[in-house]
């Protein structure tokens, strides 16, 4: 069994980092957003991956060659000359995705996250007969996606309602998919939209079928909602048990710190933070609801919550940052940072 993952948005709304760094490769819980969905496909036996990929090839070529031996997979490229919206690259890797036996195959958008029920969806699948299969999870406020309108018993899709402006359901797109091949005979190699402009004729021909997912489900291609998806995918983690979580006084929830982090005395972390590889965390640190990723450099006394620290990055002594920022550059030397949303100008 094949899949195929879409890599090749701008991820914009992850600026700066995803100038530097393609979105797929940014760390989410201390791992390449796109590893979580490499993995999950792997434990069920896919062979191969493909990576449709537009913007920042090499940085993906470089993951592909560190990864191809490390997980023991076929990962291949599928390389874009313009952006093809998230149908248009299946019909350039027709050839990659069709094999003899004719099975479906899995397309993932690359900015999802959650409990990845592949196996079920297989068997979800087959069940139907139909010709695609689509994952839906429910939201509480509908209004500002795409709602699938679904007949309840059967998971049969009846229609599409961009941002509904009265309730028809409150189901959305999860952005995982499993096609026959069939499917690609309805895509032109152009720029096509698989949501606006494939789905919905499917529906009518009544062959879609949805899933609704049970457990955590965030679009992470977005600074609060990656912040909250790390927050479910670390809760996961402790529902499962896992012996990856940090444990002790300064631990305040669920927090996972790489083992090579240096950290002082005195340092409270938590709820909901990632500490990635080779960080130093000087003394009197507080952490809460934030990502601090690989070689950045918190000075003591430090307060950071709800943010995203860039590789590489060193945040001065005593700063305070709060509430959604990105930071992409040395805010090393600020005595004081205390800021809503903004790093004051220098
Ligand atoms: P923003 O610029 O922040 O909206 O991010 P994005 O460009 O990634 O867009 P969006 O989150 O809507 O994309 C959904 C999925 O489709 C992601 O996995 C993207 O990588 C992927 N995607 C979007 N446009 C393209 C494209 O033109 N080519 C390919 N290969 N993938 C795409």
């Amino acid at each position: 069994m094949k899949a195929l993952i879409l890599v090749g948005g701008f991820g914009t709304r992850l600026r700066p980092l995803t100038l530097t760094v393609p979105k797929p490769l940014i760390d989410l819980g201390n791992k390449p957003m796109i590893l979580h969905q490499i993995e999950a496909l792997k434990s069920i036996r896919v062979t191969e991956v493909i990576l449709a990929i537009n913007y920042q090839p090499e940085a993906m070529a470089r993951f592909l060659k560190d990864y191809e031996s490390k997980l023991g997979m076929k990962i291949t490229c599928s390389q874009e000359t313009e952006p093809l919206g998230t149908a248009g690259p299946l019909a350039l890797a027709k050839d990659k995705l069709i094999d003899e036996s004719g099975s479906p195959f899995f397309v993932l958008n690359s900015n999802v996250i959650c409990e990845f029920p592949l196996e079920k969806m297989i068997k979800f699948h087959k069940a139907h007969g139909g010709e695609a299969s689509i994952m839906v999870t429910k939201v509480d406020e509908p209004s500002k996606y795409g709602v699938v309108v679904m007949e309840e018993t059967t998971g049969k899709v009846e229609r599409f309602v961009e941002k509904p402006k009265t309730f028809v359901g409150n189901k959305i797109n999860a952005g995982i998919y499993l096609l026959n091949p069939s499917v690609l005979d309805r895509i032109e190699l152009r720029p096509t939209s698989i949501e606006r402009e494939v789905f919905p004729k499917i529906a009518a021909d009544r062959k879609l079928y949805a899933m609704v997912l049970i457990g955590f489900w965030m679009d992470i291609g977005e600074p609060r909602d990656y912040i909250t998806g790390m927050g479910l995918y670390l809760d996961a983690l402790r529902n499962k048990g896992s012996s990856k979580l940090s444990s002790g006084s300064h631990i305040r929830g669920n927090v996972l710190i790489d083992e090579s982090v240096v950290i002082e005395r005195g340092c409270v972390f938590g709820p909901d933070v990632a500490i990635g590889p080779e960080c130093i965390v000087e003394e009197g640190v507080t952490l809460s609801r934030c990502t601090v990723m690989r070689g950045a450099r918190i000075n003591k006394h430090a307060c950071i919550s709800n943010c995203i620290i860039g590789w590489n990055n060193k945040v001065g002594q005593g700063a305070c940052i709060e509430d959604m920022i990105i930071l992409d550059d040395d805010v090393y030397g600020y005595d004081k940072i205390a800021c809503n949303g903004r790093v004051p100008p220098s």
